[in-house]
């Protein structure tokens, strides 16, 4: 009951001091007019003073008495009065309190994606995608194109649900052998001068992806590496390109190609990740040197993936066999371009429509 008083009473005061018998700042507005007409005559007027009195000290009373009071009092009294809420109400909604209880801080990944408009990209960048919004957050894809950001590309990523940042390349020269090599320098770039903090992996987007690789690489502390799955060149067979495996341990390398046999470490594009503070922060990872590190277009073809990882690290003994004992194929890397088609103008919406209209 204490707790029904205290909650109304302000209420019911407020209206008193707006238009009350009392209130001097109120005198000569039409409510007190409208009182005064009808003062009630002199010994009634003093009993009903005292027994506002009354009322007014029981009411400070209870007043003064209700922080004392049970909440149980008036859970039990809300059948008679106004909705109090409950102390279940109250609490925070459980699965909201569960959440937060549940929180894990998971680590960064940065997806680095050079691409440009081609027969199958729209169905490349869409599939990569299907997989990125399944891995848990937070996940960044950094989507790079040459010269200028297309429509194609645009349109794609912005219904994905994914947090992206759709980049332009714009070194403008004429003798340039691996575009792919400048769109992601111009990421590295990107996470370089923003200090972004996570793992950076390059996803080409026509390449094959499990879920699994990118929750895999969340792990990775400096470098990390896996065998990669790949078409040979004649297409009829698929080898194995990466680390030689002992635990975490990176022991020897799958290889294939004679021609590539002089490389330092055999390792595919698709086959690294490494933490993006090497980057910005090479003191950190006691790096000899803070030059650059970036993709280089000059060397032949093949060699790309040597000569950026030995700017990362300096030997084995730096990298991180990744999943344990490399016991996965998390991807693959296949050469499956179709050269001969041509990039749809457009949908064949109309025709299509025409073909199940019912003949008449
Ligand atoms: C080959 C090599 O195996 C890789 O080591 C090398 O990094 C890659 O070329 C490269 O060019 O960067 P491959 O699968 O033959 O890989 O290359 P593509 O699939 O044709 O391209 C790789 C990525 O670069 C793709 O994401 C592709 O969309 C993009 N790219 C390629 C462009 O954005 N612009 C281009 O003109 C060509
Ligand atoms: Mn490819």
């Amino acid at each position: 009951m204490a707790s029904i008083r205290r909650t109304l009473s302000p209420y019911q005061d407020r209206s008193h001091h707006n238009g009350g018998v009392n209130s001097p700042s109120h005198k000569h507005n039409s409510t007190t007019r409208f009182a005064e007409k009808h003062i009630p005559p002199r010994k009634g007027y003093r009993t009903w003073r005292r027994s506002c009195m009354l009322f007014f000290l029981l009411g400070f009373l209870l007043g003064l008495l209700a922080p004392f009071v049970e909440f149980e009092d008036v859970r039990r009294s809300r059948d008679f009065s106004f909705e109090v809420p409950t102390l279940e109400d109250i609490v925070v909604d459980k699965s909201v309190k569960e959440e937060r209880f549940d929180y894990v801080a998971r680590k960064q990944l940065i997806v680095v994606t050079p691409t440009y408009n081609r027969p199958l990209q729209a169905f490349y960048l869409n599939r990569l995608a299907q997989v990125l919004r399944l891995v848990p957050p937070p996940l960044v894809w950094i989507v790079v194109e040459m010269n200028s950001a297309s429509t194609e590309t645009a349109d794609i990523l912005r219904g994905m649900g994914i947090m992206y940042r759709h980049l332009v390349c714009t070194n403008n020269l004429t003798d340039i052998k691996d575009r792919g090599v400048h769109q992601r320098n111009t990421a590295l770039d990107h996470i370089q001068h923003h200090k972004l903090d996570g793992i950076v992996y390059f996803a080409d987007d026509d390449n094959v992806y499990s879920l699994q690789l990118f929750e895999t690489i969340r792990q990775i502390s400096r470098f990390g590496t896996w065998p990669v799955a790949m078409l040979a060149q004649s297409k009829n067979k698929a080898t194995l390109e990466g680390p030689v495996c002992n635990g975490s341990q990176v022991i020897g390398w799958h290889t294939n190609e004679k021609s590539k046999r002089l490389r330092r470490f055999h390792v595919d594009m698709s086959g690294f990740a490494f933490n993006s503070t090497i980057l910005w922060d090479p003191k950190r990872w006691k790096k000899p040197t803070s030059a650059l590190i970036r993709q280089l277009d000059t060397i032949k073809e093949g060699f790309q993936e040597t000569t950026f990882i030995e700017q990362l690290v300096e030997d084995e003994s730096q990298m991180e066999a990744t999943p344990l004992g490399c016991s996965k194929i998390m991807n693959w890397h296949l050469h499956l371009e179709a050269h001969e088609l041509g990039f749809p103008k457009g949908w064949l919406l109309q025709k299509n429509l025409d073909a199940v209209l019912p003949i008449k």
